[in-house]
């Protein structure tokens, strides 16, 4: 049947978690499959350590990313993907992923989106320095960390606070809002607004 991909660059903590609880709680459509964009990712040994099917394609080795796109996109038809869920994968979508699969793609971003886009946005909230940061889970379009916005959970930056425990607060935070959130998207609880 139809199934999650989640596309990952880095650790793949979230993927895991993901894994975990669509596994534990029966959900009707299962992750089945990871798309990693960094050959060597640490989330490829977590893939094959959870029994996940995964696929490593460097994106450098492809004469444009139209073309990167392209191959994903066979992958994606084979295992009957109807579902892209975003963790850490530190690349924009272009317009071949977004037109197969538009209002279908979801993203994590760890601040409170507006603030902080980009890369490094945990080091970003710490130095600025805010009073409260958090975690973002929106729909993905065009651009950079946009898209309409699904749940945001605000995170405090206490006095005591170093970064390696902000970033701990800001990781367990992900780990317990991402899976509820693809949970209601799967069970159609939520949709992208542009859908109604
Ligand atoms: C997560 O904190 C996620 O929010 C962030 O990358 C980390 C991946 O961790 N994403 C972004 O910064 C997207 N702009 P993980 O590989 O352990 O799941």
């Amino acid at each position: 049947g139809v199934s999650i991909a989640v596309f990952a660059s880095g650790s793949g903590s979230n993927f895991q978690s993901l894994v975990e609880v669509a596994r534990q709680e029966h959900w009707p459509e299962q992750i089945s499959l990871l798309i990693c964009d960094r050959p060597g990712a640490k989330v490829l040994k977590r893939a094959q350590a959870l029994d996940v099917e995964s696929y490593a394609l460097a994106p450098k080795s492809f004469a444009a990313k139209a073309k990167y796109e392209q191959a994903v996109l066979e992958i994606l038809k084979q295992f009957q993907i109807r579902w892209i869920v975003l963790a850490g994968y530190m690349r924009l979508i272009g317009p071949t992923l977004l037109t197969a699969y538009s209002n279908r793609i979801v993203n994590i971003h760890p601040s409170l989106l507006p603030a902080f886009p980009g890369k490094n946005a945990i080091e970003q909230a710490f130095s600025y320095p805010v009073k409260v940061s958090g975690v973002t889970i929106h729909f993905v379009d065009e651009g950079m960390d946009t898209g309409p916005i699904i749940a945001q959970t605000p995170i405090e930056i206490a006095p005591e606070d170093t970064i390696e425990t902000f970033a701990k607060k800001v990781h367990q935070v992900e780990h317990k809002l991402y899976p509820r959130v693809v949970y209601d998207l799967i069970t159609g609880k939520i949709s992208c607004p542009s859908l109604d």
